[in-house]
């Protein structure tokens, strides 16, 4: 993690692992968080209650904070199905005989305040390896299709979208990223470059097997396809 160092300069940061004794500070950030969302992006997370954030910790669930200080800025929250039958939402999971080498990310919040700073990424990789370090080398998360705050962390970290649905509930489309930690994809260009609002077209590539595994910066963000065997990508 040296290379994120020059982002923390002006900050006092630590890192720990959640339990339930840290759930009035979940449910503090996850507030402030929520609020500032505008109208159309409060889907993107899914604000857990007290009682909710009791069974994820009861149930054998982590999550990982980081505090600037005192005050906890940035938080994850790690589900790791006990069971072959176990769901997660709409969530589009790994067969059955892999479903408990999972773990899905959830609850992945930075304070507005500290956005930019590579404190996501941070999460994203404290993440890996820990759940590499419980053998669960399948990782997973959920994104809407145009957060692409928290996508472009995923695809950098070596996760691939790998397949869309629509979440009729909150009436918004998502993405089921995935990675195999034990089988990192290849890197290479793209066979396709999308825009990253042109959601047919995805759907589309997905529906003919490929993953995006890419993205690039520009004025309208594109994300990079290609077939899922070309980039090594599968269970
Ligand atoms: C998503 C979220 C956690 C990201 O936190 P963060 O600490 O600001 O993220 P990081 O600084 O680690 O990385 C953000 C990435 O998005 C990119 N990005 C951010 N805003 C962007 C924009 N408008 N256009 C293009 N890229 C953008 C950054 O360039 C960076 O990618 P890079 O490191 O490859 O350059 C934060 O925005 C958040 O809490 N959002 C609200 C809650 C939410 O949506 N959570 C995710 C639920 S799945």
């Amino acid at each position: 993690m040296n290379d994120l160092t020059q982002y923390f300069t002006s900050l006092s940061l630590s890192a720990a692992s959640l339990d339930a004794t840290h759930i009035a500070d979940i449910l503090d950030l996850q507030k402030i968080v929520y609020d500032d969302l505008a109208q159309n992006e409060k889907a993107y997370i899914v604000p857990k209650d007290f009682g909710k954030l009791t069974r994820h910790f009861n149930s054998g669930g982590a999550g990982f904070g980081l505090h600037n200080g005192a005050q906890m800025i940035a938080q994850s929250l790690i589900y790791m199905p006990q069971d072959s039958e176990a769901k997660s939402g709409v969530m589009i999971m790994p067969p059955s005989s892999e479903k408990t080498k999972s773990s899905v990310i959830q609850g992945l919040l930075v304070h507005p305040h500290f956005r930019g700073k590579k404190l996501a990424h941070t999460l994203v990789q404290t993440w890996k390896d820990y759940t590499i370090s419980v053998d669960k080398p399948h990782v997973l998360a959920e994104v809407a299709t145009e957060n692409i705050q928290s996508w472009a962390v995923f695809l950098d970290h070596g996760l691939s979208i790998s397949c869309h649905v629509y979440d009729p509930e909150d009436q918004i489309d998502l993405y089921t990223l995935h990675g195999n930690l034990h089988h990192p994809i290849k890197s290479c260009a793209p066979m396709h470059l999308v825009s990253m609002h042109d959601l047919e077209t995805i759907k589309k590539l997905l529906a003919q097997g490929q993953v995006g595994h890419t993205w690039q910066k520009g004025a309208v963000p594109h994300i990079g396809f290609s077939p899922a065997e070309a980039v090594g990508y599968g269970l």
